[in-house]
Protein backbone atom coordinates (compact mmCIF):
# COMPACT_ATOMS: atom_id res chain seq x y z
CA UNK A 1 0.00 0.00 0.00
CA UNK A 2 1.65 3.63 -1.13
CA UNK A 3 1.18 5.88 1.40
CA UNK A 4 1.36 8.75 -0.79
CA UNK A 5 -2.28 10.76 -0.47
CA UNK A 6 -2.22 11.69 -3.87
CA UNK A 7 0.03 10.95 -6.98
CA UNK A 8 1.14 14.42 -7.17
CA UNK A 9 2.18 15.34 -4.17
CA UNK A 10 5.97 14.01 -3.08
CA UNK A 11 5.72 10.85 -0.88
CA UNK A 12 5.88 12.28 2.71
CA UNK A 13 8.87 11.25 5.00
CA UNK A 14 8.06 9.52 8.08
CA UNK A 15 11.42 8.84 9.11
CA UNK A 16 14.44 9.61 7.69
CA UNK A 17 18.59 9.43 7.70
CA UNK A 18 18.98 12.62 6.39
CA UNK A 19 20.02 15.52 8.47
CA UNK A 20 17.65 17.66 6.77
CA UNK A 21 14.80 15.72 6.22
CA UNK A 22 11.68 18.00 6.32
CA UNK A 23 10.19 16.47 9.66
CA UNK A 24 11.86 18.73 11.44
CA UNK A 25 11.11 21.59 9.00
CA UNK A 26 7.51 22.14 8.89
CA UNK A 27 6.83 25.58 9.21
CA UNK A 28 4.17 24.57 12.04
CA UNK A 29 6.66 22.48 13.72
CA UNK A 30 9.21 25.48 13.50
CA UNK A 31 6.56 27.85 14.81
CA UNK A 32 5.63 25.51 17.71
CA UNK A 33 9.33 25.68 18.65
CA UNK A 34 9.85 29.34 18.44
CA UNK A 35 7.26 30.42 20.78
CA UNK A 36 8.25 28.15 23.31
CA UNK A 37 11.93 30.11 22.85
CA UNK A 38 10.30 33.65 23.40
CA UNK A 39 8.87 35.55 26.01
CA UNK A 40 6.39 38.84 25.98
CA UNK A 41 10.04 40.94 26.78
CA UNK A 42 12.32 39.02 24.14
CA UNK A 43 13.60 42.10 22.31
CA UNK A 44 13.75 41.66 18.55
CA UNK A 45 16.84 43.84 18.13
CA UNK A 46 19.41 45.43 20.04
CA UNK A 47 22.36 44.15 21.77
CA UNK A 48 19.81 41.83 23.75
CA UNK A 49 17.93 41.18 20.99
CA UNK A 50 18.76 37.08 19.76
CA UNK A 51 20.71 38.01 16.65
CA UNK A 52 22.90 39.56 19.03
CA UNK A 53 23.12 37.07 21.69
CA UNK A 54 23.93 34.51 19.14
CA UNK A 55 26.87 36.39 17.93
CA UNK A 56 27.89 37.10 21.50
CA UNK A 57 27.61 33.16 22.67
CA UNK A 58 29.58 31.76 19.26
CA UNK A 59 32.31 34.84 19.41
CA UNK A 60 32.79 33.35 22.82
CA UNK A 61 32.63 29.52 22.13
CA UNK A 62 35.19 29.86 19.31
CA UNK A 63 37.30 32.40 21.36
CA UNK A 64 37.16 35.50 18.65
CA UNK A 65 36.78 39.14 18.92
CA UNK A 66 33.80 39.38 17.11
CA UNK A 67 30.87 37.43 15.10
CA UNK A 68 28.37 38.57 12.77
CA UNK A 69 25.27 36.87 11.52
CA UNK A 70 24.70 36.07 7.41
CA UNK A 71 21.98 35.09 5.73
CA UNK A 72 24.12 32.47 4.30
CA UNK A 73 27.43 30.96 4.11
CA UNK A 74 27.27 31.50 0.65
CA UNK A 75 27.68 35.38 0.98
CA UNK A 76 29.63 34.67 4.81
CA UNK A 77 32.17 33.06 3.08
CA UNK A 78 32.65 35.25 0.06
CA UNK A 79 32.61 37.99 2.06
CA UNK A 80 35.38 36.81 4.33
CA UNK A 81 37.74 35.70 1.20
CA UNK A 82 37.31 39.44 -0.77
CA UNK A 83 37.83 40.87 3.25
CA UNK A 84 41.00 38.66 3.12
CA UNK A 85 41.96 39.75 -0.66
CA UNK A 86 41.60 43.88 0.28
CA UNK A 87 43.85 43.71 3.21
CA UNK A 88 46.68 41.43 1.62
CA UNK A 89 46.30 43.66 -1.93
CA UNK A 90 46.39 39.93 -3.04
CA UNK A 91 43.59 38.36 -5.36
CA UNK A 92 44.03 34.68 -5.25
CA UNK A 93 43.12 32.03 -2.57
CA UNK A 94 43.54 28.56 -2.20
CA UNK A 95 40.98 25.57 -1.18
CA UNK A 96 40.39 21.25 -1.86
CA UNK A 97 38.51 20.77 -4.91
CA UNK A 98 35.52 19.67 -3.19
CA UNK A 99 35.21 23.50 -1.62
CA UNK A 100 31.52 24.68 -1.40
CA UNK A 101 32.42 27.80 -3.31
CA UNK A 102 33.57 26.25 -6.15
CA UNK A 103 31.23 23.83 -6.38
CA UNK A 104 27.88 25.21 -5.37
CA UNK A 105 27.89 28.99 -5.78
CA UNK A 106 28.85 29.26 -9.41
CA UNK A 107 31.94 30.72 -8.77
CA UNK A 108 30.76 33.79 -7.07
CA UNK A 109 33.65 34.21 -5.14
CA UNK A 110 34.96 35.26 -8.80
CA UNK A 111 31.51 36.64 -10.56
CA UNK A 112 30.95 38.68 -7.98
CA UNK A 113 34.18 39.37 -5.99
CA UNK A 114 37.45 39.45 -9.09
CA UNK A 115 39.09 36.57 -6.56
CA UNK A 116 41.41 34.01 -8.33
CA UNK A 117 41.22 30.09 -7.26
CA UNK A 118 43.86 27.53 -7.05
CA UNK A 119 42.65 24.05 -6.58
CA UNK A 120 44.93 21.53 -4.82
CA UNK A 121 45.61 18.66 -6.94
CA UNK A 122 44.10 15.47 -5.61
CA UNK A 123 40.14 15.83 -5.43
CA UNK A 124 40.02 12.13 -3.82
CA UNK A 125 42.28 12.91 -0.60
CA UNK A 126 42.75 15.93 1.81
CA UNK A 127 45.04 18.63 0.77
CA UNK A 128 48.72 18.93 2.61
CA UNK A 129 51.07 21.17 3.48
CA UNK A 130 53.20 20.22 0.09
CA UNK A 131 50.39 20.85 -2.05
CA UNK A 132 50.07 24.35 -0.37
CA UNK A 133 53.95 25.36 -0.88
CA UNK A 134 53.89 24.02 -4.19
CA UNK A 135 51.13 26.77 -5.20
CA UNK A 136 53.67 29.72 -6.13
CA UNK A 137 51.14 32.51 -6.80
CA UNK A 138 50.84 34.95 -3.13
CA UNK A 139 47.77 34.01 -1.70
CA UNK A 140 45.33 35.87 0.18
CA UNK A 141 44.15 33.29 2.21
CA UNK A 142 43.50 29.72 2.07
CA UNK A 143 40.60 27.61 3.04
CA UNK A 144 39.80 24.58 5.18
CA UNK A 145 36.78 22.67 5.29
CA UNK A 146 36.78 21.09 8.53
CA UNK A 147 35.54 18.00 7.84
CA UNK A 148 35.66 17.73 4.02
CA UNK A 149 32.01 16.80 3.74
CA UNK A 150 32.77 15.37 0.02
CA UNK A 151 35.44 12.70 1.29
CA UNK A 152 32.95 11.25 3.65
CA UNK A 153 34.06 13.91 6.51
CA UNK A 154 37.50 13.46 6.69
CA UNK A 155 39.77 15.34 9.29
CA UNK A 156 43.50 15.91 8.33
CA UNK A 157 45.13 14.97 11.85
CA UNK A 158 45.67 17.59 14.35
CA UNK A 159 49.47 18.11 13.52
CA UNK A 160 48.94 18.42 10.00
CA UNK A 161 45.99 20.78 9.69
CA UNK A 162 48.49 22.58 11.65
CA UNK A 163 51.34 22.25 9.59
CA UNK A 164 49.05 23.22 6.71
CA UNK A 165 47.99 26.26 8.02
CA UNK A 166 51.66 27.16 9.62
CA UNK A 167 53.03 27.18 5.60
CA UNK A 168 49.84 29.10 4.51
CA UNK A 169 50.80 31.42 6.81
CA UNK A 170 54.48 31.88 6.15
CA UNK A 171 53.56 32.78 2.46
CA UNK A 172 51.60 35.64 3.88
CA UNK A 173 48.02 33.93 3.74
CA UNK A 174 45.16 34.30 6.22
CA UNK A 175 43.99 31.13 7.12
CA UNK A 176 39.88 30.64 6.98
CA UNK A 177 37.64 27.78 8.57
CA UNK A 178 34.59 26.89 6.60
CA UNK A 179 33.20 25.11 9.92
CA UNK A 180 29.91 24.15 8.16
CA UNK A 181 30.21 21.41 10.52
CA UNK A 182 32.66 22.14 13.14
CA UNK A 183 30.00 21.15 15.62
CA UNK A 184 31.05 17.04 13.57
CA UNK A 185 34.70 18.09 13.45
CA UNK A 186 35.29 18.29 17.14
CA UNK A 187 34.31 14.84 18.26
CA UNK A 188 36.78 13.63 16.22
CA UNK A 189 39.66 16.33 17.81
CA UNK A 190 37.91 16.51 21.37
CA UNK A 191 40.02 19.71 21.73
CA UNK A 192 37.58 22.61 22.32
CA UNK A 193 35.84 24.83 20.14
CA UNK A 194 38.39 27.83 20.69
CA UNK A 195 41.68 25.92 20.18
CA UNK A 196 40.21 24.66 16.49
CA UNK A 197 38.87 27.91 15.94
CA UNK A 198 42.10 29.15 17.13
CA UNK A 199 44.14 27.74 14.28
CA UNK A 200 42.18 29.90 11.62
CA UNK A 201 42.15 33.99 11.40
CA UNK A 202 37.97 33.66 10.19
CA UNK A 203 35.76 30.92 10.58
CA UNK A 204 32.37 30.50 9.44
CA UNK A 205 30.14 28.17 11.25
CA UNK A 206 26.45 26.86 9.71
CA UNK A 207 23.67 27.44 11.54
CA UNK A 208 21.29 25.24 10.48
CA UNK A 209 23.26 22.29 9.57
CA UNK A 210 23.82 20.17 12.51
CA UNK A 211 22.60 22.92 14.96
CA UNK A 212 19.09 22.42 13.22
CA UNK A 213 18.53 26.22 12.53
CA UNK A 214 16.21 28.08 10.25
CA UNK A 215 18.89 29.25 8.06
CA UNK A 216 21.65 31.26 8.51
CA UNK A 217 25.51 31.66 9.22
CA UNK A 218 27.90 32.92 11.50
CA UNK A 219 31.38 34.51 10.96
CA UNK A 220 33.76 35.23 13.55
CA UNK A 221 37.04 36.82 14.11
CA UNK A 222 39.15 39.64 14.53
CA UNK A 223 37.25 42.83 14.95
CA UNK A 224 38.64 44.74 12.10
CA UNK A 225 38.39 41.75 9.55
CA UNK A 226 34.88 41.14 11.04
CA UNK A 227 33.86 45.09 10.76
CA UNK A 228 34.84 45.15 7.01
CA UNK A 229 32.63 41.77 6.37
CA UNK A 230 30.02 43.86 8.05
CA UNK A 231 30.18 46.53 5.16
CA UNK A 232 30.49 43.47 2.34
CA UNK A 233 27.13 42.42 3.95
CA UNK A 234 25.34 45.12 4.26
CA UNK A 235 26.46 46.02 0.10
CA UNK A 236 25.41 42.86 -0.79
CA UNK A 237 21.94 43.39 1.35
CA UNK A 238 22.95 40.81 4.10
CA UNK A 239 21.99 43.26 6.68
CA UNK A 240 18.72 42.21 7.38
CA UNK A 241 17.10 43.85 10.48
CA UNK A 242 14.23 41.05 11.35
CA UNK A 243 17.11 37.71 11.58
CA UNK A 244 15.62 37.03 15.50
CA UNK A 245 13.30 34.13 14.12
CA UNK A 246 16.49 32.22 12.82
CA UNK A 247 18.69 33.49 15.59
CA UNK A 248 16.32 32.33 18.22
CA UNK A 249 16.14 28.25 16.68
CA UNK A 250 20.00 28.59 16.59
CA UNK A 251 20.30 29.73 19.67
CA UNK A 252 18.13 26.31 20.66
CA UNK A 253 20.27 24.43 18.76
CA UNK A 254 23.54 25.54 20.90
CA UNK A 255 22.10 24.46 23.72
CA UNK A 256 20.75 21.10 23.13
CA UNK A 257 23.17 20.04 20.20
CA UNK A 258 27.02 20.33 20.58
CA UNK A 259 26.33 18.37 23.99
CA UNK A 260 24.98 15.65 22.35
CA UNK A 261 27.47 15.28 19.10
CA UNK A 262 29.53 12.88 20.73
CA UNK A 263 26.73 10.44 20.73
CA UNK A 264 25.84 10.95 17.09
CA UNK A 265 29.43 10.14 16.87
CA UNK A 266 29.17 6.87 18.87
CA UNK A 267 25.51 5.75 16.76
CA UNK A 268 27.24 6.84 13.44
CA UNK A 269 30.40 4.71 14.52
CA UNK A 270 27.73 1.42 15.41
CA UNK A 271 26.05 2.04 12.30
CA UNK A 272 29.06 2.23 10.05
CA UNK A 273 30.46 -1.09 11.97
CA UNK A 274 27.25 -2.94 11.30
CA UNK A 275 27.00 -1.75 7.39
CA UNK A 276 31.01 -3.32 6.90
CA UNK A 277 30.07 -6.21 9.11
CA UNK A 278 27.02 -6.92 6.86
CA UNK A 279 29.97 -6.94 3.96
CA UNK A 280 27.69 -5.40 1.23
CA UNK A 281 28.60 -1.98 1.02
CA UNK A 282 31.50 -0.03 2.81
CA UNK A 283 31.92 3.03 4.76
CA UNK A 284 34.33 5.79 3.74
CA UNK A 285 35.93 6.37 5.39
CA UNK A 286 36.19 2.54 7.42
CA UNK A 287 35.78 3.51 10.59
CA UNK A 288 34.35 7.07 10.38
CA UNK A 289 36.02 10.13 11.51
CA UNK A 290 32.92 11.92 12.81
CA UNK A 291 28.98 11.66 12.76
CA UNK A 292 29.13 12.13 9.12
CA UNK A 293 30.27 9.21 6.72
CA UNK A 294 29.61 7.86 3.21
CA UNK A 295 28.17 4.60 2.25
CA UNK A 296 29.51 3.24 -0.85
CA UNK A 297 27.43 0.62 -2.76
CA UNK A 298 28.30 -2.20 -5.40
CA UNK A 299 24.85 -0.82 -7.61
CA UNK A 300 24.67 1.94 -10.28
CA UNK A 301 23.15 5.07 -9.11
CA UNK A 302 19.66 5.38 -11.38
CA UNK A 303 19.60 1.48 -9.80
CA UNK A 304 19.87 2.80 -6.47
CA UNK A 305 17.97 5.81 -6.96
CA UNK A 306 14.49 3.93 -8.04
CA UNK A 307 15.21 1.59 -5.35
CA UNK A 308 15.86 4.34 -2.60
CA UNK A 309 12.14 6.22 -4.10
CA UNK A 310 10.47 2.91 -3.90
CA UNK A 311 11.15 2.59 -0.40
CA UNK A 312 10.16 5.86 0.14
CA UNK A 313 7.13 5.96 -1.36
CA UNK A 314 5.76 2.55 -0.01
CA UNK A 315 7.24 2.52 3.91
CA UNK A 316 7.96 6.66 4.22
CA UNK A 317 11.42 5.48 4.86
CA UNK A 318 14.22 7.78 3.66
CA UNK A 319 17.55 6.42 3.19
CA UNK A 320 19.28 9.24 1.33
CA UNK A 321 17.92 12.14 -0.50
CA UNK A 322 20.93 11.78 -3.06
CA UNK A 323 22.91 9.50 -4.36
CA UNK A 324 26.47 10.62 -5.76
CA UNK A 325 27.97 9.10 -8.62
CA UNK A 326 31.57 7.49 -8.38
CA UNK A 327 34.33 7.13 -11.14
CA UNK A 328 33.22 3.14 -12.10
CA UNK A 329 29.67 3.54 -13.47
CA UNK A 330 29.16 0.44 -11.41
CA UNK A 331 29.16 1.63 -8.05
CA UNK A 332 27.28 4.77 -6.03
CA UNK A 333 27.51 6.22 -2.82
CA UNK A 334 25.69 8.52 -0.25
CA UNK A 335 25.96 10.42 2.90
CA UNK A 336 24.93 9.74 6.31
CA UNK A 337 25.04 12.49 8.50
CA UNK A 338 24.09 11.39 12.53
CA UNK A 339 21.46 13.78 13.78
CA UNK A 340 18.24 13.41 15.52
CA UNK A 341 17.06 11.80 12.97
CA UNK A 342 19.39 8.95 12.16
CA UNK A 343 19.46 8.22 15.79
CA UNK A 344 16.05 7.03 15.75
CA UNK A 345 17.08 3.74 13.88
CA UNK A 346 19.36 0.99 15.33
CA UNK A 347 22.48 0.20 13.14
CA UNK A 348 21.14 -3.34 12.99
CA UNK A 349 18.13 -1.00 10.67
CA UNK A 350 20.78 0.65 8.76
CA UNK A 351 22.08 -2.49 7.80
CA UNK A 352 18.50 -3.90 6.76
CA UNK A 353 17.68 -1.27 4.76
CA UNK A 354 21.51 -1.04 2.70
CA UNK A 355 20.12 -4.93 2.11
CA UNK A 356 16.93 -3.93 1.01
CA UNK A 357 18.71 -1.25 -1.23
CA UNK A 358 20.49 -3.35 -2.78
CA UNK A 359 18.38 -6.26 -3.61
CA UNK A 360 15.83 -3.69 -4.92
CA UNK A 361 18.53 -1.67 -7.20
CA UNK A 362 19.99 -5.39 -8.38
C1 LIG B 1 30.64 22.93 3.61
C2 LIG B 1 29.66 24.00 3.32
N1 LIG B 1 30.06 25.28 3.25
C3 LIG B 1 29.22 26.29 2.97
C4 LIG B 1 27.88 26.06 2.74
C5 LIG B 1 26.97 27.21 2.40
O1 LIG B 1 26.02 27.46 3.38
P1 LIG B 1 24.63 28.19 3.04
O2 LIG B 1 23.69 27.13 2.59
O3 LIG B 1 24.23 28.80 4.36
O4 LIG B 1 24.89 29.22 2.00
C6 LIG B 1 27.40 24.75 2.79
C7 LIG B 1 25.97 24.44 2.53
O5 LIG B 1 25.57 23.33 2.31
C8 LIG B 1 28.31 23.69 3.08
O6 LIG B 1 27.92 22.40 3.10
Amino acid sequence: MDITDSPDLPPRVLRSLFLHAPIRRRPRVVLQRLLELVDADTPPDGPDGPVAVLERRIAGLLGKEVALFFPTGTMAQQVALRVHAERSGRRAFAAHPYNHLDQWEKQGYNAVHGLRYHRTPDPHALMTAADLAAIGEPLAAVLWELPQRDLGGLLPEWDDLVEQVAVARSGGAAAHLDGARLWEAQTYYRRPFEEIAGVFDTVYVSLYKSLQGTRGAILAGDAITVAAAGVWRTRLGGAIPDAWPLALTALAGLDTIPPRMPAFRDHALAIAAAINADGLARTCPEPPQTPLFHVHLPAPKQAVERAGAAMLAEQGVQVFPRVRSLPDPRQCAFEISVGENAMEFTPDEVAGLIRELLARAA
